[in-house]
């Protein structure tokens, strides 16, 4: 519904910015569904998953990225490590108390001045998209996927000291990218 898949986790990243040396965090890289095309346009990409099945997998799709076994809310990286953080359909897994740890290490783990940018789903604005979104969440998400479409993410941003949040709806409003600055 977004011009393909490649342009889908690609999207956080319109408009942004950053030198092909900028240390990179796919956070919850899953298989390296994103993974794959981060390492395009970036050097030093590492990703961070809490499943060691996904690592596997996505060190065979992008063997030129770094991994780490870890869960979001607990990063084990110094302050300040890297100049952007990308999340592509992951955070709408987490409750709200995951939610808030999450945002805060990605607070702490980017550099002054680093983004971070996240693609996720949203409450459509478009009634016609409603019928499709609630059956595939019906059959395949869980409780915090419906519990993200209220959860007013702006809010838990700017109290983490975010700032330059930014919202863009695609796919009838299915699908929201935020980006947002330390
Ligand atoms: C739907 S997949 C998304 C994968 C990939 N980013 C993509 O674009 O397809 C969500 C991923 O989040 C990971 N995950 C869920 N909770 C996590 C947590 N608390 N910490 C780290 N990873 C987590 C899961 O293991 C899974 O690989």
């Amino acid at each position: 519904m977004v011009g393909g898949e490649k342009r889908f986790h690609l999207l956080p990243l319109e408009q942004l910015s950053l030198s092909p040396e900028a240390r990179v965090l796919d956070l919850c890289c899953g298989g390296g569904q994103a993974t794959k095309y981060l390492i395009e346009s970036f050097s030093d990409v590492t990703g961070l998953d809490a499943s060691p099945i996904s690592l596997k997998r996505a060190s065979k799709l992008v063997p030129s990225a770094h991994y780490v076994e870890a869960l979001a809310e607990n990063m084990p990286f110094n302050d300040s490590s890297f100049d952007l953080v990308h999340s592509s359909v992951a955070l709408h897994e987490m409750n709200t108390v995951q939610l808030e740890q999450i945002f805060q290490q990605v607070y702490r783990v980017l550099a002054p001045g680093g983004f971070f940018v996240f693609l996720d789903l949203h409450s459509p604005t478009n009634p016609l998209v409603w019928p499709g979104l609630s059956l595939f969440m019906s059959l395949f998400e869980t409780e915090t996927a419906w519990q993200l479409l209220d959860t007013d993410l702006r809010k838990l941003l700017e109290l983490q000291g975010f700032t330059e949040i930014k919202q863009k709806l695609y796919a009838g409003g299915a699908l929201q990218v935020i980006q947002c600055q330390k």
